[in-house]
């Protein structure tokens, strides 16, 4: 039975209208990530921090899932094996596609976290730095959200997934972030077969042993289709 894991980025996301990091008109070229992604960013301006995440979560909730979600939704549901997707994305695009197994390493926007004493809960439409925790009612909400120079969810878990890999597929990320950028890797070490689908080659691509290029909405269902024939 062929176990696949997939990583996904923030291209899968792309035509739904989310924007990517790093290419031309990216989030990371209109916003310092210093200010609005990091711990001590959100210490110097909690507000700030807040309202960008808040413009984020607005987005995500217009946003709809697109074809390359419906796709990973049906290979999930339909192939013969288990399908895994680790996701560096905050949206919930893959499970409202339909997908069930998602890890979100990087966290996500519809989740609340206490600063103080670590409680989780589900995040309101707009966050404020004064809104009292539930659990511990300290003024220290932030969003669950894996800022720079902290350490992404589950990485124990999600090694243990890619050493028990047969296959693993990259979609739709740069390559710039680790440890999501060494997945292949670690993958390719323990003797998964290795696949990127991205609108063009990532910066890693010579990990992987095949490279598909083109919009997720088209190569993810190609790809799809085939693992299903
Ligand atoms: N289809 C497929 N790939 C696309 C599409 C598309 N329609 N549009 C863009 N891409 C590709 C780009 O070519 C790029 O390689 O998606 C990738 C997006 O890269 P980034 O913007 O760097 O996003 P990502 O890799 O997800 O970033 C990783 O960085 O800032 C942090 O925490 C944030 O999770 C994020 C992490």
């Amino acid at each position: 039975m062929t176990k696949i894991v997939i990583l996904t980025g923030a291209g899968v996301s792309a035509e739904s209208g989310l924007g990517t990091f790093r290419d031309k008109d990216g989030l990371w070229t209109r916003y310092d990530l210093e200010e609005v992604a990091t711990p001590e960013g959100f210490a110097r301006n909690p507000a700030l921090v807040h309202e960008f995440y808040n413009a984020r979560r607005k987005n995500c909730v217009e946003a709809t899932p697109n074809a390359a979600h419906h796709a990973l939704a049906r290979l999930e549901r339909d192939f013969d094996g288990p399908v895994l997707i680790v996701t560096q994305n905050v949206d919930d695009l893959h499970e409202r596609a339909g997908s069930s197994h998602v890890w979100h390493m990087h966290g996500q926007l519809t989740r609340a976290l206490c600063a103080a004493c670590g409680h989780r809960w589900d995040a309101p439409a707009v966050m404020a730095p004064a809104d009292p925790c539930p659990a511990c009612a300290a003024p220290a909400t932030r969003p669950d959200i894996v800022w720079f120079g902290e350490y992404p969810y589950g990485m124990e878990a999600i090694w243990d997934e890619l050493r028990a890999a047969d296959l693993f597929v990259s979609i739709g990320t740069s390559g710039n972030v680790y440890p999501a950028a060494a997945f292949v890797q670690d993958a390719a070490r323990a003797g998964a077969q290795t696949l990127e689908l991205n609108l063009e080659p990532s910066i890693g691509a010579h990990d992987f042993e095949e490279v598909r290029t083109g919009p997720a909405t088209e190569i993810v269902p190609a790809w799809v289709a085939q693992m299903l024939a």
